[in-house]
């Protein structure tokens, strides 16, 4: 029974009492604790569901149970798609992921598909298909995607966790609390940035010194002229793993309206060299080089394949680009999957190096993403180097 103040319809009361499915009742259960947790007073509906812990190399054995129990009779009520599992669901079987990996893998996709859940893995579900716009609200859980849809888009989502994302999309109901809220979306501090942006590595390095600057606090960006898309997806990444922050506003490019705060910090080259020298480990021998994190855009699929046609990957260096499987298919359609191919690097689609079962494998990671190696370290133990897409191409056939 519900009590404190937070208010069900009769329609939540159905699903909280069983009326609708064992699932479902689990689902509201969780859906209503964390809205006594947090004070809201209802439930509101939300349009799209975005769900982590795929992989089976995180889930385990206990999760998977957890989601067999749940696709009993648990379907979904909105759209909603996956983060990146362990390995490609087609491909697997030539980028080294062993069988038991796979079929367990398999189990937690079928498991997702019975319950109606749109089984693509992808860390950038904005780009291919799920894709909210200004105002609306969603329950994500990727923290890249969070930050993302919360900061550029203009949607609104809290930082979901895998059960309370998968029970949001089976009663399409979250608690109204957090970044749902208009007065929790705003700017606390400014930063101002005295240095030049150039690449994807650069809006990485960024937001790791603005996420370890901040803390969970929310930043009000100024003095960036311009970004691509794939900047700020990267930006996003890096701002979420090294500061947990889920929203932020850059000055003229997101659309959030905030208050500016009166607290001012700069941000100049010297951070941005330092943080890249924080991420550049000594001595590292290179023979992994993963390029799409967060998943990689078809725009630059279209220039990895253009910068590779013709050439070979070293047969030391193992190459993953990774994307969601829709990406991939257009970059089959577009020859660029070919040119990538050819050249001896793998598109990798539904999976991503961080959560690949990859511990062993590798010494030596090069990316263009923070994240990455922020994961590549504290997961896999690799050690790190992080350069621009070109040079990591250009390490990858020399
Ligand atoms: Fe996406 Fe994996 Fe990076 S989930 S953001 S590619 S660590």
């Amino acid at each position: 029974m519900i009590s404190l103040g937070l208010r069900l319809t009769a329609e939540e009361e159905e699903m909280l009492d069983g009326r609708r499915g064992n699932a479902t009742a689990k689902a509201m259960e969780i859906i209503t604790t964390l809205g006594e947790i947090y004070g809201a007073e209802r439930l509101i509906p939300v349009s799209s569901v975005q769900i982590a812990g795929v992989s089976y190399h995180n889930l385990g054995e206990a999760g998977l149970e957890y989601l067999a129990e749940m696709a009993e009779d648990g379907q979904t009520r909105v759209l909603t798609t996956l983060n990146p599992a362990g390995m490609d669901l087609e491909e697997w079987k030539k980028h080294g992921i062993s069988p038991d990996f796979a079929a367990n893998q398999k189990r937690v996709i079928e498991a997702f598909a019975k319950m109606g859940v749109i089984t693509t893995c992808t860390c950038t579900p904005y780009l291919v298909g799920n894709l909210p716009h200004y105002g609306e609200h969603i329950a994500w859980a990727e923290s890249s995607a969070v930050a993302f849809a919360n900061s550029v888009i203009g949607a609104r989502t809290n930082r979901e966790g895998g059960p309370s994302a998968l029970a949001a999309a089976l009663t399409g109901r979250t608690a109204e609390y957090g970044l749902h809220l208009d007065e929790n979306r705003h700017a606390e501090v400014k930063y101002e940035i005295e240095t030049e942006l150039h690449n994807t590595d650069d809006f990485g390095l960024l937001g790791q010194v603005i996420g370890n600057r901040t803390k969970n606090a929310i930043p009000y960006i100024a003095g960036v002229p311009r970004a691509t898309s794939e900047e700020l997806k990267s930006f996003c990444a890096s701002i979420a793993t090294y500061g947990g922050v889920a929203l932020f506003h850059i000055e003229k490019i997101t659309p959030n309206r905030t208050p500016i705060p009166e607290k001012i910090e700069t941000v100049t080259k010297s951070d941005l060299d330092n943080a890249r020298k924080e991420l550049d480990d000594e001595g590292a021998t290179i023979d992994f080089i993963s390029v799409g994190c967060p998943h990689a855009s078809i725009g630059e699929i279209a220039r990895i394949a253009e910068m590779l046609d013709g050439k070979k990957v070293s047969e030391k260096k193992t190459v993953w680009i990774t994307t969601a499987k829709p990406t991939k298919d257009l970059a089959i359609k577009m020859g660029y999957y070919d040119k990538i191919e050819e050249a001896g690097a793998y598109l990798v689609s539904d999976a991503c190096c961080a959560v690949a079962p990859l511990k062993g494998r590798f010494t030596g990671l090069m990316t263009d993403s923070a994240k990455a190696c922020f994961y590549a370290r504290g997961k896999n133990n690799f050690k790190t180097e992080i350069r621009t897409v070109e040079e990591c191409i250009e390490e990858a056939i020399s």
